[in-house]
């Protein structure tokens, strides 16, 4: 979108600097001009200018400057066109005439969905002072008011139309509450009771400070424990942070730490941990990966210490670092949450555990490494297969040197050992050779490149050609193991006719084929020509190749299971559901 000239002078008019600045931070007057410690990088005495009458800032120790649009670009980590449209709206100017009759109608939506968020928050949070067991729990659990406010918890009455009658009194009906998810539809559609009863309510508020959704816990063993708003026009569930519209304002923000409750952000919070935010339980997205890389490069992920908290701490970590973050991970020791180990060990406590945070690397050794046995020599096998297993995939030599020094030493494994396992297993996998070119020409070969389809087809014609070797390729696999419809028809025909003791030829497996179509795709399949290499090579890789897709398969499946379970809150189902992920995973190549 392009600006006028005009446009973007009335907004630098009408945006004063100090004004807009001070709405970040503290400025001091100096002589004609202001003063603060600069936003933009470390210092302990005040270089960072402000200028009334020319209207700019100025660094002098970084060398940033600019007018009004570029610091609020710089501050909050936006685009010029987005700055712009902030401050125009802060100004009330109207930056163009939205035409598109739909557009309009979603945007006046939003409008009212924000104002009908913030009364119901509202609503909420005055209950804490009518309903004394509410504010009791909160204060149970170790929350002062001022965090309550700051946070603008609240609570849910245990009435169907609490809400619904707060919010009709003051004008809104009963259609638009259910449009901001706060209400359900009874059964017969034809009417509404509130969503949240008898919770604590938790708001969730976007970067602009728009209350955009809620989350409900309940205050006493009823399930399910935590309930949250649906996604509406102004909330998507995979876009939003918990807590980030605080974090935003931390001024020299070094890292982000990412917990996974809301009760774990807050208690953060409050003993001044305040880059700490929460991502709400639901699996990790990219979008919210982006969103936390505007602030920060650093990321600090602590999650629950249990077996599926961990697998989430994992996926959470790739995706970071496929945005380029630089991901590190907080343990805690086993069964507990952030909240629960402040509550009980202190902040301090924490903040060093902080210092302690691993790569990610790291953390897999030395998840590897929990309940190994150094004094054991099976032990120490072990840990040397699963740390080449981690390792092998490590691009940087400085860095393999690095953590094979460190864990030889404290695992008892000779150097040489961990060097000769590493390579033994990347030379296993077609990466590089020894010590010292072990990254060379990385390349991941597979046995066979074209994968599971062409894999049957060169079995399949091998059926036709040797017929001796049929034997081989079924006793390994089922009909059923093949990877579609036709596929599994073929191997039956071939399996019933090698049960019979008979050769079979690619035209009679073709005339077990009704329709035209399929006898075409039959024929282009027997046209396969095999590759020119040793036969019983072939089925061996077509074979492995098959196995392993179906494995890959499995473990897809399983792991979407467990993650629906964990989100679920069946932690317990999702944990072991995991062990036999591991298990799984033990057997692929
Ligand atoms: N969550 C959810 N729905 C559930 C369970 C969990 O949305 N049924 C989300 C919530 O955001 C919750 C987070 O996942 O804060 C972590 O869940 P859990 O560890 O079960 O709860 P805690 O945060 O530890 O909650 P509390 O300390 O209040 O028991
Ligand atoms: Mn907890």
């Amino acid at each position: 979108m392009l600006f006028s000239e005009d446009k973007i002078s009335e907004i630098i008019e009408k945006n004063d600097i100090v004004d807009v600045i001070s709405e970040y931070m503290a400025l001091k007057r100096s002589g004609r001009n202001y003063m603060a410690l600069c936003p933009f990088h470390s210092e302990k005495t005040p270089s960072f200018s402000v200028s009334p009458s020319k209207q700019i800032f100025n660094c002098f120790g970084c060398g940033v400057g600019g007018n009004v649009i570029t610091f609020v670009q710089k501050i909050e980590r936006i685009e010029f066109v987005e700055a712009v449209k902030m401050l125009a709206e802060r100004a009330g100017i109207q930056l163009k005439e939205e035409k598109d009759p739909r557009r309009l109608e979603i945007a006046k939506l939003k409008g009212v969905l924000y104002r009908v968020n913030t009364e119901a928050a509202r609503f909420f949070h005055n209950n804490l002072n009518i309903e004394t067991k509410a504010l009791e729990y909160l204060e149970r659990r170790g929350l002062s008011d001022t965090i309550i406010k700051r946070f603008g918890l609240g609570y849910a009455p245990n009435e169907w139309h609490g809400l619904m009658d707060h919010m009709k009194s003051k004008g809104f009906d009963a259609e638009l509450l259910f449009k901001a998810g706060l209400t359900v539809r009874s059964r017969d559609g034809k009417s509404f009771y509130d969503k949240f009863r008898n919770r604590i309510i938790f708001p969730i508020i976007d970067l602009k400070g728009n209350v955009i959704a809620f989350g409900g816990r309940v205050i006493d063993d009823s399930k399910p424990k935590y309930l949250n708003s649906p996604d509406t026009p102004v909330f998507n569930k995979g876009y939003n942070i918990y807590g980030l519209n605080f974090v935003k304002k931390v001024q020299n923000l070094e890292n982000i730490i990412v917990v996974e409750g809301y009760m774990d952000a807050i208690a953060l919070h409050q003993y001044e941990v305040q880059n700490a935010v929460a991502s709400l339980g639901t699996a990790f997205t990219e979008n919210q990966a982006k969103l936390l890389k505007r602030f920060s490069n650093e990321i600090i992920i602590s999650y629950d210490s249990d077996l599926a908290g961990q697998a989430a701490t994992l996926k959470g970590l790739s995706i970071l670092e496929k945005e380029g973050c630089v991901v590190k991970v907080l343990s805690l020791p086993s069964g507990k949450d952030p909240d629960e180990y402040i509550r009980k060990e202190g902040i301090d406590a924490f903040r060093d555990r902080i210092k302690k945070s691993v790569s990610l690397i790291e953390y897999q050794i030395e998840n590897l490494k929990r309940g190994l046995d150094i004094n054991n020599i099976q032990d120490r096998i072990k840990f040397t297969k699963g740390f080449s297993e981690i390792m092998k995939d490590v691009l940087s030599n400085v860095e393999v040197d690095a953590y094979i020094r460190k864990y030889s030493g404290i695992m008892k494994v000779s150097e040489e050992a961990l060097y000769s396992e590493l390579n033994r297993l990347r030379k296993k996998n077609k990466i590089g050779k020894n010590k010292h070119n072990i990254l060379n020409g990385i390349k991941a070969v597979p046995e066979l490149k074209k994968g599971e389809i062409t894999a049957e087809i060169y079995l399949f014609n091998i059926c036709i050609y040797y017929f001796k070797k049929v034997k081989n390729i079924f006793e390994v696999l089922e009909p059923t193991d093949f990877s579609n419809d036709i596929h599994i028809r073929i191997a039956e025909i071939i399996q019933k006719a090698y049960k019979e003791d008979k050769a079979i030829t690619a035209g009679e497996v073709i005339a077990f084929f009704d329709n035209d179509d399929e006898k075409s795709k039959v024929a282009e399949i027997f046209s396969h020509k095999l590759p020119d290499s040793d036969v019983n090579e072939l089925i061996n890789a077509s074979l492995e190749r098959i196995k392993q897709s179906k494995l890959d398969r499995t473990i897809q499946k399983m792991t979407e299971k467990m993650n629906e379970m964990y989100h679920a809150g069946k932690k317990e189902e999702a944990n072991k559901i995991f062990v036999e992920i591991k298990e799984l995973q033990k057997k692929k190549r």
